[in-house]
């Protein structure tokens, strides 16, 4: 199938490549030229495990293209995705400008049938505003060429994004006719191979569904955030908490780490979001209000302690810090509850010395030429001189580090750890002062 890929970032650059991987033709499209310039140079944008492979074994077969040329994509692919951005609006309400701009480029340049597939996440109606803008488009140049829209939202996680893309556990279709149906069929037909995954449902269920999945994912973190607040005060342990109800089929593993607060491109904003859609309707979403306040504070849960242990003024203080990125396995600082607590400690005249195996770079763009904030090449050079390491991402390369030379290192032997990688007894028995979330 001849297949347009509107936005070349983490959704649109998987999905472009995987969808080629299968056989197909697909042209990338990205209003940003340093994206394609860095596609077409054989690289990739992002930071995303086993996508440069894949990129570069389909543009060598000649199944994945990239350009800024708007005419160009919008008459190559029939099937043509948008996966533009949907950054909040002031408000918290899902900007939707990509998408519209997206929309009118198609509108403006088709040249015969198109099923428009939105893939960014975007708020209930959505599929309407699309509709029109290609329609009014369609009615500026006098064309009458006939189109489909579709929601298809997606659900790959970055770090491992490729994966979700190739092994879906649901494809989730929201359309109202059976010639974009059936494409959608086909084009998905390689990646349902050993069962039926693809769920169809009118279009706004479908826009629904994706908000409905992340607001439950981040309720669950919050949930288990607040708990292991509750005990600490109250001498339990929610690691082992954690494991006595993650154990009950009936509510599983998944999502119920307790932590420095959740981030990352998604959850934050399609919160507020969805916290908006209900405030647009006259409903005040009582629990997920909640839950983006828990988060809220949660990211400064760490700062909490810090100051606890050193005072309110830290101008006399030096951290080490492991982990930048929202989570594991991606460059995303999107949310990251790195940038609250980095800022949170400078603004307390802390120095900080950071490190983090991928989003370094990210890092420096964010909080430019920050003197205060250093980074360094590897994990225990951040302990030089440091007071404290604070962890904030558990990157695998954090799990078993060398305690013993992490104590040496330290002027004070205190980890603040944001996620909970250590057993507290292990920390006390190598002489660390283990300040963990939420145990005992
Ligand atoms: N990142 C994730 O893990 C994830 C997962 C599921 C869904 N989503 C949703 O998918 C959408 C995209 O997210 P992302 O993380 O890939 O965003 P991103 O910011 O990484 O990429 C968006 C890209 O679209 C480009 N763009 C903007 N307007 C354009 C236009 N008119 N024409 C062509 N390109 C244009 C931008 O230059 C950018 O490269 C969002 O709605 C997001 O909520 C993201």
């Amino acid at each position: 199938m001849k297949i347009t890929v509107v936005g070349t970032g983490y959704v649109g650059l998987v999905s472009g490549a995987c969808l080629a991987d299968v056989g197909n033709d697909v042209l990338c499209l990205d209003v940003d030229p340093a994206k394609i310039r860095i596609l077409e140079g054989g690289g990739i944008p992002i930071h995303e495990p086993g996508l440069l492979e894949i990129v570069r074994r389909n543009v060598e077969a000649g199944r994945l293209f990239f350009t800024t040329d708007v005419e160009q994509a919008a008459r190559h692919g029939t099937m043509q995705f948008i996966a533009v951005g949907t950054p909040p609006d002031e408000d918290g309400s899902a900007d939707l400008k990509y998408v519209v701009a997206a929309a009118r480029n198609i509108g403006r340049h088709m040249d015969g049938y198109r099923v428009v597939v939105n893939k960014s996440t975007v708020p209930v109606g959505t599929g309407d505003r699309v509709r029109e803008a290609i329609v009014a488009e369609l009615a500026a140049r006098e064309a009458d060429f006939p189109f489909s829209v579709v929601s298809n939202p997606e659900f790959l996680k970055e770090g491992a994004a490729v994966d979700d893309f190739m092994r879906p556990d649901r494809i989730i279709v929201g359309a109202d006719d059976e010639r974009a149906i059936d494409l959608m069929r086909e084009l998905y037909g390689p990646f349902q191979r050993n069962r039926e995954k693809m769920l169809v449902m009118d279009v706004r269920s479908a826009e629904l569904t994706k908000y409905a999945a992340n607001a439950m994912l981040a309720t669950r973190i919050s949930f288990m955030n607040e708990l292991a607040n509750l005990a600490e005060t109250l001498g339990a342990d929610i690691e082992l908490v954690r494991q006595g109800i993650g154990s009950d089929p009936r509510i599983g593993w998944h999502f119920l780490y307790p932590g420095c607060g959740y981030g990352g491109s998604c959850f934050p904003k399609d919160v507020k979001a969805l916290i908006n859609t209900g405030d647009e309707r006259g409903q005040d979403l009582l629990i997920l209000n909640a839950v983006e306040a828990a988060n809220e504070a949660q990211k400064l849960r760490l700062v909490d302690k810090v100051v606890a242990r050193f005072g309110e003024d830290l101008s006399d203080c030096h951290f080490g810090l492991w982990g930048l990125a929202f989570k594991p396995n991606t460059d995303d600082m999107r949310d990251a509850p790195s940038r609250v607590i980095v800022a949170e400690l400078l603004r307390r005249g802390a120095t900080v010395a950071a490190y983090d195996p991928v989003a370094m770079g990210e890092a420096r763009r964010i909080f430019g030429d920050e003197p205060r904030l250093a980074y360094a090449e590897r994990p225990m050079d951040v302990l030089e001189g440091a007071d404290a390491l604070i962890i904030v991402t558990e990157w695998k390369e954090f799990r078993s580090p060398d305690f013993i030379q992490i104590r040496q290192m330290l002027r004070h032997a205190v980890v603040f750890d944001g996620r909970n990688m250590y057993e507290p007894s292990v920390m006390a028995r190598v002489g660390l002062e283990y300040h963990g979330i939420g145990r005992r």
